[in-house]
């Protein structure tokens, strides 16, 4: 196992009602900036139960923060909180709302063009945030990291940073009730391939790392189709703190990590719009199979270990063990091939264009995952 610093410090509030706390998480001395999105908080009560908890609070409020958030709305957020002179920063919504929220805390103090937070520079410091969950998928809850879009330069940036990480995170799973069918499937997909990205690389002797992440894809696998058809408390709450785990650094600790799914499915959603989950459920089958020498030992581990495969044939088990990964994103509900999206090959240069375009040169555990490399995976996702 290698070195590792582990801090995670999101106070967590899970459960029914929790939205009620926000009152004791919040302080009056703040002038509180509140950001959601498109209005699904007005629809399903979570919106009112903000103004209940918050009643004797200073808010100011800014809604209409798009799905894969964009940078031109969030830095319109940015120059109100600076006019506002915003001390705490509430968002409440989504991965996107979250994540869009994390840029504007780092955006406010920022000096000079604020894009260059994207571009690697260090956010030195940031206005604090908290958040209430209303969509369990990316883990921006209670992590470090952020992503961006620019759709007019089509640009998904993504950064991390300590300064951005939420102080507390409500979770009530009573607030996915109202989530359409399509986000409660990108609600299982997204958190299983965080954890793929994190365990299948190589065997580095991580037995705790392994283990849980193993254990939260077999959750995944065993709960998910039931917890996207029913409105059922316990499922929807396991669903909820699954995809918490899944990328909230534990079973990333002292482990190598890929993350290439990820960047190259964002260069599909800066290019045609993808849902995030949907972008991943196209691109891992193929590059686990491009990839099947390098991870040979993790697919055999993944295979036997979380499908139960025989793995005696070990080209015959990674063979299964993909098509076993495919056929359940498909079984969930999600598409799995570009063409179902009426995209054709195409999309191999788009992507690679896009990968060279923001510097994403070398991808994988291995940075061995070269943007021409990224564009036969597409071509293979067609
Ligand atoms: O905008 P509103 O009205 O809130 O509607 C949203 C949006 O249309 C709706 N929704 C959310 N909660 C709802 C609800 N509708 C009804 N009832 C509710 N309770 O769902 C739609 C999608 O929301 P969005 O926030 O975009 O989805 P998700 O949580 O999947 O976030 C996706 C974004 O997160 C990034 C993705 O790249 C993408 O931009 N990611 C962030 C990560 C991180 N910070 O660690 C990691 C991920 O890998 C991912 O890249
Ligand atoms: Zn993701």
């Amino acid at each position: 196992m290698r070195n590792f610093s582990f801090h995670n410090p999101t106070m967590v509030q899970f459960g029914k009602g929790s939205i009620s706390k926000l009152t004791k998480m919040l302080s009056p001395k703040d002038k509180i900036l509140m950001l959601y999105g498109g209005g699904s908080i007005k629809q399903n009560g979570v919106y009112q139960q903000v103004l209940d908890a918050t009643a004797d609070l200073d808010i100011v409020e800014f809604g209409g923060i798009e799905a894969n958030p964009e940078y031109s709305t969030l830095m319109r957020a940015v120059e109100l909180a600076r006019e506002e002179k915003i001390s705490f920063i509430l968002a409440v919504g989504g991965g996107s709302v979250i994540d869009g929220s994390k840029f504007v805390a780092a955006a406010i103090p920022f000096e000079g063009d604020a894009w260059n937070i994207l571009n690697g520079s260090t956010v030195k410091t940031a206005v604090p945030l908290g958040c209430i969950l209303t969509l369990p998928a990316t883990g921006s809850e209670t992590n470090t990291a952020a992503v961006v879009n620019r759709s007019e330069q089509k640009l998904k940036k993504a950064f991390a940073s300590p300064k951005v990480q939420p102080q507390f995170a409500i979770l009530d799973p009573e607030v996915t009730y109202s989530l359409p069918t399509r986000q409660l499937i990108n609600g299982v997909i997204d958190p299983f391939v965080h954890v793929i990205e994190q365990y299948l690389t190589y065997p580095i002797g991580a037995s705790v790392q392994d283990r849980f992440a193993e254990s939260i894809l077999i959750n995944l696998i065993e709960i998910g189709k039931d917890a996207i058809a029913d409105v059922d408390y316990d499922k929807r709450a396991n669903l909820m703190w699954n995809a918490t785990q899944a990328l909230n650094g534990l079973i990333g600790a002292g482990v190598p990590q890929d993350w290439s799914t990820h960047m190259i499915g964002h260069e599909l959603t800066a290019a045609y719009g993808l849902d995030h989950a949907a972008t991943l459920a196209i691109v891992l089958p193929r590059l686990m199979d491009a990839k099947r020498k390098n991870k040979h030992a993790k697919l055999l581990q993944y295979a036997e270990r979380v499908w139960n495969i025989d793995t005696s044939d070990e080209s015959a088990a990674i063979d299964q063990v993909i098509s076993k990964t495919e056929d359940f994103f498909r079984d969930l509900g999600m598409r799995t091939k570009l063409s179902e999206y009426d995209i054709g090959e195409e999309a191999a240069d788009v992507v690679k264009q896009g990968l060279i375009t923001n510097g994403y040169l070398k991808l994988g555990e291995h940075q061995d995952i070269t943007p021409d490399d990224a564009a036969r995976i597409i071509t293979a996702s067609v």
